[in-house]
């Protein structure tokens, strides 16, 4: 007799995973949005160093990083959630303000772990299509809100869309959002948004709103991703505490916590990374155009286009695949005949447009 599992995991999708992890070096991975560049050897060295005394269980207060992040964000550490990546946090989330009879309000298409937080807790999930230029419609999303509603997420740049939407608006919004309802305003990528400027602005907005969380990971820019670091900026410090108290107590090993300290003294670096990312994106961007596919203005590390009707999106993946070129299709991310590509090295991109031509 089969082993009886809870109703729950019968709801819970199946999270889309990208393939090609074994395909070897001559393979442009861009289906993942990861960091094409490498941590820094300060990086690399730091994690090292700590692995002689990994017969411990990692410092639970956390102290070296979340002092790293108030001394730069200057909001006070209480106020800081630390995670196994964001989608930790975000999960976490979920179990602290879902259940069922509850509500929890996003945009659709936009990150592909959201629909497990309704289908884990039970609660409802609001899927709200975005506009004709594939970026979050505000309004929508607020008429949507009601006394049942606990949660509002907001990627910001979407993921896959890549499009952002403007701090005014996002006040404006916070505005018509009762307190007791908790917005989470995903940044992953608002290193690379030119909308939002720099990383500090959509601090003003915590400042005026304690129910806004900002979520945030060193997985894109810092270059992180298999370390596993996330980090919320929260409103107010109830957020943190709900988020830790329905977690295990070692969520962050230590390696990783070192790695981030590290990292974050290494800003130019990351302006560095900014830069030639903006840079291949353009380029990227162009060559899609060229080709006379619409492409989204794209404030992130990866670009999001549609494809001609005429053409089936699995045979232009495939097609792409087998160039040597992995990107993400759009069936998997909730809008088919499109795809979200990964800003790579200059070779990476180059190999992408090519072969994309070639495959049209
Ligand atoms: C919008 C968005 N939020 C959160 C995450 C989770 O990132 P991590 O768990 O690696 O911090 C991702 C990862 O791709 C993402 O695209």
């Amino acid at each position: 007799m089969p082993i009886e599992f809870a109703e729950r995991v019968r709801r819970m999708p199946v999270y889309p995973l990208a393939a090609g992890y074994d395909l070897g070096a001559d393979v442009a991975m861009l289906a993942s949005n990861e960091c094409c560049f490498t941590p820094l050897p300060e990086v690399v060295q730091a994690a090292t160093r700590v692995l002689g005394g990994v017969n411990r269980y990692p410092d639970p207060s956390y102290e070296p990083i979340r002092r790293a992040l108030a001394d730069r964000y200057g909001i006070p550490p209480q106020r800081i959630a630390l995670g196994n990546g964001s989608c930790d946090i975000l999960l976490a989330a979920g179990e602290a303000l879902l259940e069922p009879g509850a509500e929890v309000v996003y945009a659709w298409p936009a990150f592909s772990v959201y629909p497990h937080l309704a289908a884990a807790s039970g609660a409802r999930a609001i899927q709200v299509p975005l506009d004709d230029e594939d970026r979050h419609d505000l309004d929508a999303i607020a008429t949507e809100v009601t006394v049942a509603t606990r949660l509002v997420l907001i990627c910001n740049p979407n993921n896959p869309t890549s499009t952002a939407i403007g701090l005014d608006e996002i006040d404006a919004f916070m505005r018509r959002i009762p307190g007791h309802v908790a917005v989470i305003l995903d940044e992953a990528y608002c290193e690379f948004s030119l909308t939002l400027g720099d990383t500090y602005a959509s601090l003003d907005l915590l400042r005026k709103y304690s129910n806004l969380v900002l979520l945030r990971t060193f997985s894109k820019v810092y270059g992180l991703a298999g370390l596993r670091v996330g980090y919320a900026l929260c409103g107010a410090e109830d957020f943190r505490v709900a988020v830790d108290q329905v977690r295990q107590p070692f969520y962050l090993n230590a390696a990783a916590q070192a790695a981030a300290v590290e990292a974050l003294k290494h800003q130019d670096d990351v302006e560095r990374r900014v830069t030639e990312t903006i840079a291949g994106r353009l380029e990227m961007e162009d060559a899609v155009r060229a080709l006379g596919l619409w492409v989204a203005k794209s404030d992130a590390n990866f670009i999001w286009l549609h494809l001609p009707e005429t053409v089936e999106e699995a045979d232009v993946v495939s097609g792409l695949r087998d160039r040597g070129v992995l990107v993400r299709a759009g069936a998997a991310l909730g809008r088919e005949g499109s795809l979200r590509v990964t800003v790579g090295t200059d070779a990476e991109n180059e190999r992408f447009a090519s072969a994309l031509a070639a495959v049209l």
